[in-house]
């Protein structure tokens, strides 16, 4: 699953265009601040289609939606893990064979968020072990990590969509919970968003790869705010090598960020 699965074409009109120096201008820095000020009604004008922040929001006003979403937030990982394994919140449960948590270092600084699991993720209830994980693999070896080693990978969505099509938005904000909570039992240094569907859960804003990459977004939690970085979904890569460069430029500048992190820059 990636960005064109579902968007045929789309994205590569806009790559084409950055390819043209056409694209929108990448800014290097997008606090908390300017993301939760876009984010308040004022600023999102009646026709906009909400975003799943803003579906979440909404839906965390229904009792027992609020209640849910207090209960999680309370989970260990243990708990985590056997709650998404009985979830049926979203239409997903009905096909998966298992719901996929995460894998990796509960300690970990960095955390790698994808879109959701595919067939194989599916049967082995690991996220990214097929193609796509085998390049984020290689991924991770060329800035020196290793897949479960001070690293935790999980993905937008737990439960593998029908046919690996992308994730429909109330899937997104059915398993933002989890993914909420793993952020917070995790406390990560640094975010990075494998494609739009990982872009969208956590930022919120449903735009090009191109506007998000090379940008630092903040997640905000209650012990402070964790720099998040957009790079493209290894799945895209593998049939867009040309733009494995510009995954490289991404992975160099999230070294760069951990580094800044470590050093509470
Ligand atoms: N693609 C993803 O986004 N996640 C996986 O776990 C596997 C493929």
């Amino acid at each position: 699953m990636n960005d064109h699965d579902s968007n045929p074409g789309r994205l590569r009109r806009h790559e084409l265009l950055d390819e043209m120096g056409l694209s929108p201008q990448w800014r290097l820095r997008d606090t908390a601040n300017h993301l939760a000020s876009s984010l308040t009604p004022q600023a999102i004008s009646a026709s906009d289609p909400p975003t799943p922040a803003e579906r979440l929001v909404a839906a965390s006003e229904e009792p027992s939606q609020n209640q849910r979403l207090q209960r999680i937030a309370r989970l260990d990982w243990l708990e985590l893990a056997q709650d998404t394994a009985g979830c049926q919140a979203c239409g997903l449960c009905q096909q998966r064979r298992q719901a996929v948590l995460g894998v990796g270092d509960t300690a970990a600084d960095w955390l790698f968020i994808g879109e959701g699991p595919g067939a194989e993720e599916d049967a082995r209830g690991e996220p990214f072990v097929g193609q796509a994980g085998k390049l984020l693999d290689a991924m991770l070896q060329a800035i020196g990590l290793r897949r479960g080693e001070d690293v935790y990978i999980a993905n937008a969505v737990k439960c593998r969509p029908p046919k690996n099509r992308t994730p429909e938005i109330a899937e997104i904000v059915a398993c933002h919970p989890y993914l909420q909570r793993q952020i917070a039992l995790l406390q990560p240094r640094l975010i990075v968003l494998l494609g739009r569907v990982a872009a969208q859960a956590l930022l919120g804003e449903v735009d090009t790869l191109a506007s998000l990459r090379g940008r630092t977004f903040s997640h905000r939690t209650p012990t402070g705010e964790i720099p998040m970085l957009v790079s493209y979904h290894p799945a895209y890569l593998l049939r867009n090598l040309t733009d494995k460069a510009k995954a490289w430029q991404d992975l160099c500048r999230a070294r760069e960020l951990m580094r800044e992190a470590r050093n509470g820059l």
